[in-house]
Parts: structure tokens; sequence; C-alpha cells
């Protein structure tokens, strides 16, 4: 028999890696700036208070923005043996791994081909020792190139990719690429979260349609993927993550939080049933009947 080759052993390594993840879920989008970092770090939080334990690994590679975010730049990864790394760990029940822990000045720039960022991203999924988790979110670049690439093939049981847009038409239209691109790639696609969805004027209350509103619940229908949710604008969410505060841990009520909490409830529960790949349910399954209406899998509370 042929002896294996180092990229397959490297696969392998991978796949014994990912089988003890829940759910890994590739969050993109096709326009850059859309929020999908912003999504990654808060729905991660969110999972993590519901009591999941979740990785987040920041494949973008020239651009990382995890870290900043989550208010975690000094965080290292450790290697004691110099082979296995060890994420690092912000909160008791978080995992990171971004290039951002590797690099000594924050204003160096990442000059890498395509190439060299695969490699980079085939080493975080097989050479980090991420444990037992519940959920991997793999933060991504925009766009459907290298990086989304190199998961969708890497992790041969990936759960799926969520797709953020913003309501704005010239988004949707890079949005809809994405759900094409899941498509030809044969990720299933767990939902569209529709952010920047809206701002409420802080002085009188009225809604300003900074970028329209509803663009991507249209192209959901039409497209026919699941809808998530729609997360508003809102001026502290950013502020809390220029900050690199939690956001999500914040004692006032702010309807972007409710937004992306419920969407982590359908994630985990209801949304997943409803790509018919995944039933292996954390907590007690509770589909939602919209979720369940289409579904063909065998998730203990259809039709109930
Ligand atoms: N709902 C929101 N309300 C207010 N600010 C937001 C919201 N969502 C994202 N932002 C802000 O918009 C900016 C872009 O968000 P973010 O970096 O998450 O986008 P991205 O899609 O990851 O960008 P890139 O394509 O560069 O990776 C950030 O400054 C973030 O704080
Ligand atoms: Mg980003």
């Amino acid at each position: 028999m042929a002896e294996k080759s180092e990229w397959d052993l490297q696969t392998e390594q991978i796949q014994e890696r990912m089988d003890r993840i829940g759910r890994k879920i590739l969050i993109m989008s096709g326009k850059g700036g859309v929020g999908k970092t912003t999504m990654t770090v808060n729905m991660a939080n969110a999972l993590v208070d519901m009591g999941c334990t979740v990785g987040i690994l920041d494949t973008d590679i020239t651009g990382p923005n995890v870290a900043k975010m989550l208010g975690c730049e000094d965080g290292m990864l450790g290697s004691p043996d110099g082979k296995t790394l060890y994420p690092h760990e912000p909160r008791k029940g978080l995992k990171v791994v971004s290039m951002s822990f590797a690099l000594s000045d924050p204003d160096a720039p990442v000059i890498w081909r395509g190439s060299l960022k695969n490699t980079a991203i085939r080493q975080f999924l097989a050479d980090v020792e991420w444990g037992d988790l519940d959920y991997l979110l793999i933060d991504s670049p925009p766009g459907t190139g290298d990086e989304q690439l190199t998961v969708c093939q890497s992790i041969l049981s990936l759960t799926g990719t969520i797709i953020v847009t913003t309501p704005q038409s010239v988004a949707v239209l890079d949005a809809r690429r994405s759900v094409g691109f899941s498509r030809k790639v044969g990720a299933a696609i767990i939902g569209v979260i529709e952010n920047m969805s809206g701002l409420k004027c802080p002085h009188c209350g009225q809604e300003i349609p900074v970028f329209g509103i509803g663009g991507g619940e249209a192209m959901c229908a039409d497209m026919h993927v699941p809808f998530l949710g729609r997360v508003p604008m809102e001026i502290d969410l950013r502020e809390a993550e220029d900050k690199g505060v939690d956001f999500m841990a914040g004692g006032a009520s702010h309807p972007s939080r409710e937004a992306i909490m419920e969407i982590c409830r359908k994630i985990n529960f209801g949304t997943a049933c409803s790509t018919g790949r995944d039933t292996s349910f954390l907590g007690t399954p509770q589909c939602s009947p919209s979720a369940c209406a289409s579904c063909t899998s065998n998730c203990p509370s259809r039709n109930k």
C-alpha cells in the first residue's frame, strides 16, 4: 500500500480534531464590513452564556479583528512541545485562535499569497488542541476565495455556513454569491443574518433605514434559504467592539443584543434541524414551527 502523503496525514489529523467538536460553522459574506466578526464574537459570547463551549477560529489572516473585538489582543498561543498549539482562552468556555496572536507588532502587515494563507488555516485546524467543544465558529474575510474554500474542503464534517449581509442591495448581491458558493461546495446553509438593519434614532426614537430594511430577508425568500434574523445598528454595540468589552453581558436592554440572542437560540436548536444534517441537539430540542415545516430530518421535536 502506498505511503500516506503529508497532506493526507494532515487531513486525517483535522478530521480527528473536528470529530470532537459538535457544530462547525463558517461565518461568511460577499461584501466586506457587513459585521461578520461582530456577529462571530457576540454569538460566541452568547453561546457561552447559554452553557456551550465555543471555539473561534479567525481565518482572516491579513486583517484579523477577532482578538481586538474580544479585548484579548495580548493573548498568545501556547506550544509547550513546539508542535501542538493551545488556543488562547479569554474566558471560561471560549477558545480563540487568530493570526493576530502570532504578530508582535499589530501595525505590521501580513503580506501573504493564497497558498500561504491556506497552509496557516490548515495548521490552525490540524495542530491546535481544540479539545471537546460544542461549537467552532470560523470567522472569514469577505468573498468566496481561498479561505472559505480551504475551510469547506478541509472540514469534511462542516455543519454549514452562516451568511451575513446588510439590507443594502449591493451587499445582498454579494450575499447571493455566498449562497451560490455554499451550494457549489456542498455546504449546508444554516441561514442568513441581516445586520445593520435600521438604526433607532437616539433623539426621536424613529427607525432610520441607513442601509434599507428587509433586503436580506427578501433574498432568503427568493433563494429558499433560512432567515436567522435582523440585527439593528446600535452605537453601544459599536462602542463595545471598539473597547473590546462583552456586549452580550451588559445589563441594559438592547434590540441588537436581543436579536443576537434570538439568533443563537435558533442556531442552538431549530435551524441546524432545518438543514437536515445535524440532529445531535444540545440541550432540549425546541424547533421553531417554521423551521420544522420544511424540515426533513429526524429531529425528535419534529411535528410536535
Ligand atoms: N449592528 C451593528 N451596529 C453598530 N455597529 C456595527 C454593527 N455591526 C457591525 N458594526 C460595526 O461595523 C464595523 C464592521 O464590522 P465587522 O468588522 O464585524 O465587519 P466584517 O464583515 O467582519 O468586516 P471585514 O469584511 O473587514 O472582515 C465594525 O466597526 C463594527 O463594530
Ligand atoms: Mg471581519
